[in-house]
């Protein structure tokens, strides 16, 4: 059974990501030996989602309880609705009847849906207590669970209203993935094809394996070295003030107006994102350089996960566009548009016209 850790340097906000195979047994105990987390109380709050609770929160709660801490279960229902005020304030209600106060903290068990409600919880509650991430889906062992990105939606947008808030502890156990549905696996690889693009192109090996979700050492490597490049960003960027956490978006720029159009549900967010990286793919050939044999290594990869590669015909090319114009990145109208030149590099374009991005959309078809 293998386990390793990767730092998070953040100064006084520095913390441990610890990924091994069958480890959520031992989170209770994870924890206490955690440097820097000897002082937590004994009351905490592990708030998971109504999938993952059956599945995960039996293993998660005895093993707090044998390291002599009092976990209180709160689960919210499935999906990204309960990324709202509203269960904010649920939770917080059913964490006051618990009796839990500023000496208190939170485990968040779950996908990026819980890391996000419930690392905003923390940042709030008694004005900000300590909270320990365990994520069970790609996306946030990948992605949301290191960075300290919190927040709920507005019915004005998604994502809106929320803080930074790192975690102080984050510990990921592969074989949690092993239960997810494949559509979901295979979204969530959708963003570890990104990171192997822009910034380490020895990622696109291991993800030629033929059963990835189930190969679990090869999992540790992988979701290993996604932590270290999503770590990297962060802190150089922490507070997305750099623009260099902009260089995550790649692949994103056309995969949320293909979200928006659509309208959500119907593509996965990775799926969107798999059609983005097509269209990027393609004017990174025409713009920055990347060659059309590293740009298949790149389709390939998503067709090896059954990724979307060609756009529907109800989707009109003039609906994206418009949808790309109202996108917030743009406000100035001015294009601002990741590039990969190649394999595991990747910059920010203020080069690439509407027109292009209407061709490479064109180009989907
Ligand atoms: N904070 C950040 O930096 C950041 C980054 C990326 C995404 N996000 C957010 O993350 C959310 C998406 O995350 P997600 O894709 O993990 O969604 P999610 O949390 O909704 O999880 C997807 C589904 O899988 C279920 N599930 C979770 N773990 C499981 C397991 N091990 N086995 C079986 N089922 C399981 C969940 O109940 C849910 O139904 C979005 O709200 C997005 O905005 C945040
Ligand atoms: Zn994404």
């Amino acid at each position: 059974m293998q386990s390793t850790i990767v730092p998070v340097p953040l100064g006084e906000r520095a913390y441990n990501v610890l990924i091994g195979e069958t480890i959520l047994p031992q989170l209770g105990e994870k924890i206490a030996a955690e440097p820097g987390l000897e002082k937590l109380g004994k009351r905490c709050a592990v708030i998971t989602d109504s999938h993952v609770a059956p599945l995960y929160s039996g293993p998660a709660m005895a093993s707090l309880k044998a390291a002599g801490y009092e976990p209180t279960l709160i689960t919210v229902p499935a999906g990204e609705t309960s990324k709202a005020l509203s269960m904010v304030e649920r939770v917080c209600d059913a964490m006051i009847a618990a009796g839990l106060d500023r000496s208190s903290w939170i485990v968040a068990l779950g996908g990026g849906v819980v890391g996000d409600l419930a690392g905003f919880v923390a940042s709030i509650y008694y004005r900000g207590i300590p909270f320990v991430q365990v994520p069970t889906t790609v996306i946030s062992q990948v992605d949301s669970a290191v960075g300290g990105k919190t927040g709920v939606n507005a019915k004005g947008g998604k994502n809106l209203i929320g803080a930074f808030h790192q975690p102080r502890f984050v510990l990921v156990d592969v074989v949690t993935l092993a239960s997810l549905p494949p559509r979901e696996f295979n979204e969530g690889v959708a963003e570890i094809i990104k990171h192997a693009a822009i910034a380490d192109r020895d990622l696109f090996a291991p993800l030629a394996s033929p059963n990835l979700q189930n190969d679990s050492a090869t999992l540790v490597s992988v979701i290993r070295r996604n932590v270290e490049i999503k770590a990297g960003i962060v802190c150089q960027d922490e507070h997305e003030t750099k623009g260099l956490r902009a260089l995550l978006n790649f692949g994103h720029t056309v995969g949320h107006a293909i979200e928006n159009v659509a309208g959500y549900g119907r593509f996965l967010h990775g799926e969107a994102v798999s059609l983005g990286l097509v269209a990027a793919g393609q004017l990174s050939v025409a713009k920055a350089g990347l060659t059309p044999e590293e740009n298949q290594t790149i389709l390939s990869a998503l067709a090896h996960y059954r990724l979307p590669l060609t756009l529907p015909p109800d989707l009109p090319t003039s609906a994206l566009v418009d949808a790309l114009r109202k996108d917030k990145k743009f406000a100035q109208g001015q294009v601002r548009f990741v590039l990969c030149p190649k394999l595991g590099e990747a910059f920010v374009s203020k080069d690439v016209t509407f027109e292009e991005i209407r061709a490479a959309i064109e180009a989907l078809r």
